[in-house]
């Protein structure tokens, strides 16, 4: 049973780390990343669900961390866009100016890289699809396309990267 005196003492791994958190049981999991580890790629745009500019990966699936208990993930390893570093889709998002402001990005990369990693041959139809979670107030989304077909051809082999 875990000890109990307004916080409570969890576990995870993060970015390949295990990491000691104290939270409180409506801490969630946006709050613990960025105010209790101080990784701030994370970012808080709507915090409700709505935006994905929060995402992570928890055991390798993206979620929405404003949404997300970090009580609920007590164990689990977290991915953060600290710990994605040199991934096709960040070198897309670079090569093709997927990026404005920039505030979406960390959640269209921690996105797009699940994305790819559970379907490496997704279809234009099916990135657009997955990635309508996410939310890009500056780009008109054009860019953060061909970013993410940039990145499939280089995480495939084929010839991004040799225009
Ligand atoms: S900040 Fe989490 S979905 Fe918008
Ligand atoms: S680049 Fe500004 S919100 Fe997406």
């Amino acid at each position: 049973m875990k000890e109990y005196n307004g916080q409570v003492k969890l576990n995870l791994t993060v970015n390949g780390e295990v990491r000691t958190v104290w939270v409180s049981p409506a801490d969630t999991l946006l709050s613990t990343v960025r105010t209790g580890l101080g990784l701030t790629g994370a970012k808080a745009g709507c915090e409700n669900g709505d935006c994905g500019a929060c995402t992570v990966h928890v055991d390798g699936t993206p979620v929405k961390s404003c949404y997300t208990l970090t009580v609920d993930v007590d164990g689990a390893a977290i991915t953060t866009i600290e710990g994605l570093q040199n991934s096709p889709v960040q070198a897309g998002f670079r090569a093709e100016y997927g990026f404005q402001c920039g505030f979406c990005t960390s959640g269209f990369i921690m996105n797009g890289d699940a994305l790819l990693t559970a379907r490496p041959d997704a279809d234009p139809a099916t990135r657009i699809e997955w990635l309508q979670s996410n939310i890009c107030r500056c780009t008109g989304y054009e860019g953060i396309e061909r970013a993410m077909d940039y990145a499939q051809r280089a995480a495939n082999g084929t010839d991004a990267g040799e225009e």
